[in-house]
């Protein structure tokens, strides 16, 4: 059946983790579900890890719409949601409903995510939700602040702490459906766990989030440079690697094709 917002809910109440990746192609998307994964993000890091850009800025509406589509033309069970990308939300609430609007209309994603816990972002949340988008949250390390903020862990001191809590209860209240809590302390991951009622998806936030999300390159072990909560559970640019050699070498000794 597939996964429902609903579902994550109850998976919440229920302590059932929520497994999250990131996809960025239709045969990724494909893999991830056949695999069972629960939530798939096209997650704007797919500016870096599928475009090669050096941060997540540059990613266009349009790119992530094109991208999105066909993860989703991979995806029969599990719930995509689609980063809006920098400068797509950001200028007023209109711009955001045009924004999420179109990503809805044209991709078959579930849902949208934004990044920050501000006033406005609150506010923009909510406006969003109330017209039938639904949102997640993003919170913590927000990499399209990334020239303000750098890829430091956040949330270390008591008062960036709290303003970071204070800002997942707001984005709970106006009505997001989860929560991103990337690169902070794992006691006030816990903390924001505890205290909001919809579920949190950590990176970089330790064990007590109601999911686990990494980008699926990190996984993989594709990416070129990855943070250092990440963990590689393969080495497939090695084993690509190995098997582009293998093949370079069966043609230069005219073995393949046989
Ligand atoms: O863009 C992305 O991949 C993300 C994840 C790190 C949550 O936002």
């Amino acid at each position: 059946m597939a996964v429902t917002i609903q579902q994550l809910s109850k998976w919440k109440k229920e302590k059932r983790s929520i497994v999250a990746l990131t996809a960025w192609d239709y045969s990724i998307a494909h893999v991830l579900d056949e695999a069972g994964v629960d939530v798939i993000l096209v997650g704007d890091s797919l500016a870096m890890v599928a475009l090669g850009h050096s941060t997540t800025l540059p990613v266009t509406l349009e790119e992530m719409i094109h991208h999105t589509t066909a993860v989703c033309r991979g995806v029969k069970r599990a719930l995509v949601v689609c980063d809006m990308p920098f400068l797509s939300y950001q200028q007023s609430i209109s711009q955001a409903i045009y924004s999420a609007g179109k990503v809805l209309k044209e991709t078959g994603v579930a849902g949208v995510k934004v990044e920050g816990g501000y006033p406005r972002m609150v506010e923009t949340v909510a406006e969003l939700t109330t017209i039938g988008i639904p949102v997640m949250g993003h919170v913590g390390l927000t990499p399209q602040s990334v020239h303000r903020l750098g890829y430091k862990q956040q949330g270390k001191t008591v008062y960036e702490a709290n303003r970071i809590l204070a800002e997942a209860i707001a984005l709970a209240e106006a009505g997001a459906f989860a929560l991103v809590l990337e690169h902070i302390p794992q006691e006030l991951a816990a903390t924001i766990t505890a205290k909001v009622p919809i579920p949190t998806i950590g990176i970089g936030a330790g064990v007590h989030c109601d999911g686990q999300v990494l980008v699926t390159a990190d996984l993989l072990g594709l990416s070129v440079k990855q943070p250092p909560f990440a963990k590689s559970y393969v080495n497939l640019r090695e084993i690509i690697t190995n098997a582009v050699d293998k093949f370079a070498r069966e043609v230069k000794e005219n073995k393949f094709p046989s």
